[in-house]
């Protein structure tokens, strides 16, 4: 029987079970990037909420994009249960060194999942992980970029508050003009 099921599909039991677990780690990730936003609402950090409410939107959109694959690919995609965020943070800094933590363990996963279809010979779902492989280069430089700004700006006088500011407008794509 259970390998009836499996010729519904060409997606191995273990790529599914990987894309199914990183599904939940971009819903996770989704609702972590809700709580920072909120944190950063309550701690007068305007620009900074915002754009984590972006972050956490995108994030949901990974994960729609995963679970849209698995089910168009005759797999059993699974609406993942997530379990309670974080409320609250130290510091403003340590938001975002926790969300590089973050977008640099997704950058791991997804190097895993593609090395299993690698040897998996699934070169279909190591062709469809492309689009995240490459979306991880500007996550990572975003929030490292961020992460950084506390540097180059300090922290002292108005420097958190001129640091909620750039937040915003760190961008990958501003890199390539000149
Ligand atoms: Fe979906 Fe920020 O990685």
């Amino acid at each position: 029987m259970k390998d009836l099921l499996r010729l519904k599909t060409s997606l191995t039991e273990e790529i599914e079970r990987v894309l199914n677990e990183q599904i939940k780690m971009e819903a996770e990730a989704s609702a972590m990037y809700l709580s920072m936003s909120s944190w950063c609402d309550r701690n007068g950090y305007d620009y900074s909420a915002g754009y984590f409410k972006k972050q956490s939107d995108e994030e949901r959109e990974h994960m729609l994009r995963l679970f849209k694959f698995v089910s168009d690919m005759g797999g059993r995609a699974i609406s993942p249960s997530i379990s309670a965020s974080q409320i609250e943070y130290e510091t403003f800094k340590s938001v975002f060194e926790q969300a590089l933590q973050q977008e640099i363990a997704v950058t791991q996963s997804f190097n895993r999942i593609a090395d299993k279809c690698m040897k998996a010979k699934d070169y279909v779902t190591f062709t469809f992980l492309q689009w995240f492989l490459k979306e991880q280069i500007e996550e990572e430089y975003v929030a490292r970029r961020a992460v950084e700004l506390f540097e180059v700006i300090g922290e002292e006088g108005t420097g958190l508050y001129e640091i909620d500011k750039r937040i915003p407008k760190i961008s990958y794509e501003d890199t390539y003009e000149d």
